[in-house]
């Protein structure tokens, strides 16, 4: 019903495909945000793996499936399994390694034992930037292994995958592309408004065996031009969210975006550099892409929750909680194209004092 919102839509979702390097018959969504996507890309993954998901759903006698995701996981992992009626016991959260990223030989092990207990491993989530530190899972290594052990390979890649849009990037994600799907943010590395968030399947037809249906009122002739965006979604009436996408990238070209990106992972990398040199802080994890987390040596938690509450009542930076490997700090993100080193600065000089 409307035609010119959805060649936008499939003009948007095309451009986000080549950035990952999906081939050209995958197909995707614009979702309310990274946790939409995720539930929709496990919907998908059961359709695509459990025989006749659609009549008898998951309401049949069979070995509980098993999703795989990392400690460091964001909790919409949790949910979707949750919502979709896997069970949270049936997700493994594997052990990251020092730098805070999936152990693959745990994954490895953690599946021979689910096997050897009747159970039936079946969908893997790494992730693409974890939400607490930025780390970036062994994308390549956990493919292979999928593909070993026939398992679905989902991608959240809602924080960090489109720094793919930077060359520098490539080596360390590049392993994305051989996902059966991913979760992307808009509104997060592509400074859109609130919501736009995006899933990709590598193999379009599955987004849309798993979400198309018959109807008498809703029959639309096929044609080749259009995508009905219904049939690749549980939304039925949906609101213009590639608009807002596509008109910026038309107004201030790809090359912008890179820029800008390019710009927040330096500044994260200022901040990083700049808690290592100051005696009295220390750095809770690498920094990877643009989250930045750190302690003030020997302080409590509540001298920790005290600071972000007076970085913040002094309009100096809004910054939040982490926990990082059991240890309590501050993470500073750099979200914002506008940011600047002397904002980055300001946050140093008032550590620091
Ligand atoms: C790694 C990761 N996954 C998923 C999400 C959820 O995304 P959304 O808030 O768009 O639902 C986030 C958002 O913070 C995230 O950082």
């Amino acid at each position: 019903m409307s035609p010119a919102a959805s060649v936008v839509e499939r003009s948007v979702l095309e451009w986000l495909a080549s950035v990952v390097g999906f081939p050209s018959g995958s197909k995707g969504i614009l979702t309310g945000g990274g946790s939409l996507a995720t539930l929709q890309a496990l919907a998908t993954a059961l359709h695509d793996r459990v025989p006749g998901f659609h009549a008898t759903g998951l309401q049949r006698d069979a070995a509980p499936l098993v999703v795989y995701t990392s400690v460091e996981a964001h909790r919409s992992v949790d949910k979707a399994a949750a919502i979709l009626g896997i069970g949270l016991d049936n997700v493994r959260h594997i052990a990251t390694d020092s730098l805070h990223r999936m152990d693959v030989s745990a994954l490895r092990k953690a599946i021979a034992q689910d096997r050897a207990d009747g159970l039936q491993p079946w969908c893997v989530v790494a992730t693409c930037g974890t939400v607490s530190t930025g780390s970036v899972d062994p994308i390549d290594a956990i493919a292979d292994l999928c593909a070993e052990q026939d398992l679905w390979l989902h991608v959240d890649g809602a924080y960090g995958a489109l720094f793919l849009l930077s060359e520098q990037m490539r080596g360390l994600m590049g392993g994305c592309a051989r996902a059966d799907s991913i979760t992307l943010d808009p509104h997060k590395l592509l400074f859109a408004s609130l919501e736009a968030g995006c899933l990709l399947v590598r193999d379009g037809s599955k987004l849309r065996d798993a979400h198309a249906f018959d109807s008498s009122y809703l029959t639309i002739a096929d044609d080749p031009l259009m995508t009905d965006y219904m049939d690749y979604g549980p939304q039925l009436s949906r609101n213009f969210k590639a608009f807002k996408v596509w008109s910026a990238l038309q107004a201030f070209g790809v090359s912008a975006f890179r820029e800008a990106n390019e710009r927040t992972l330096e500044l994260a990398r200022r901040l990083g550099a700049g808690i290592t040199a100051t005696p009295g802080l220390t750095l809770l994890a690498p920094v990877t892409l643009t989250a930045v987390c750190f302690q003030v040596d020997g302080a409590s938690p509540e001298e920790h929750a005290k600071l972000l509450e007076t970085l913040a009542a002094e309009n100096v930076a809004l910054l939040g909680p982490v926990v990082v490997a059991g240890k309590r700090g501050v993470r500073a993100c750099v979200t914002n194209h506008r940011t600047s080193e002397a904002d980055i600065d300001l946050i140093l000089d008032r550590l620091r004092r």
